[in-house]
């Protein structure tokens, strides 16, 4: 069975995420995902999450394409969560292209190209400009 891993904070979850997650699964035959935690979030993007850390879990772990989901602490234990999920793939969004390249001697690594015209932030910002 070929194993993929993926990881990201999946706020306010929309179709970018469900197309990434699904191009993920077909990479292989089993679909981890890593949850980012809130506070990585926080040092990630500079803000907190909309959705709390355990409807963002109860939301992933719900789609069809995914097998397992975990909480990602920290962008520094990447090898360690390819290691302990037994990851073949890793996938990524190519908002990270090459950053991950260093682990190509753990397993292969892959950058699927982002859905235009939709992210979080954007959803965010517009949701504020509603009145
Ligand atoms: N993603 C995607 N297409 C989009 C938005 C996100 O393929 N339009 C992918 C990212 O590349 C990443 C995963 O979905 O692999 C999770 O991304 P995340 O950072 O949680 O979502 P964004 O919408 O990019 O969030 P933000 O706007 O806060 O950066």
């Amino acid at each position: 069975m070929k194993k993929v891993i993926t990881f990201g904070t999946f706020d306010v979850c929309h179709v970018g995420h469900i197309r990434l997650l699904a191009r993920a699964k077909a990479q292989g035959d089993h679909l981890t995902v890593g949850v980012s935690s809130d506070q990585l979030n926080l040092d990630k993007k500079g803000r907190n999450p909309i959705y709390s850390l355990d409807n963002r879990i109860e939301i992933i772990q719900a789609l069809r394409c995914v097998d397992a989901v975990f909480v990602e602490e920290s962008l520094q234990r990447k090898s360690e969560y390819i290691r302990s999920h037994g990851a073949d793939v890793l996938v990524m969004g190519d908002d990270w292209q090459g950053k991950f390249d260093h682990l190509a001697n753990l397993c292969k690594v892959i950058y699927l190209p982002r859905t235009p015209s939709v992210s979080t932030t954007e959803i965010i910002e517009i949701i504020r400009e509603v009145k």
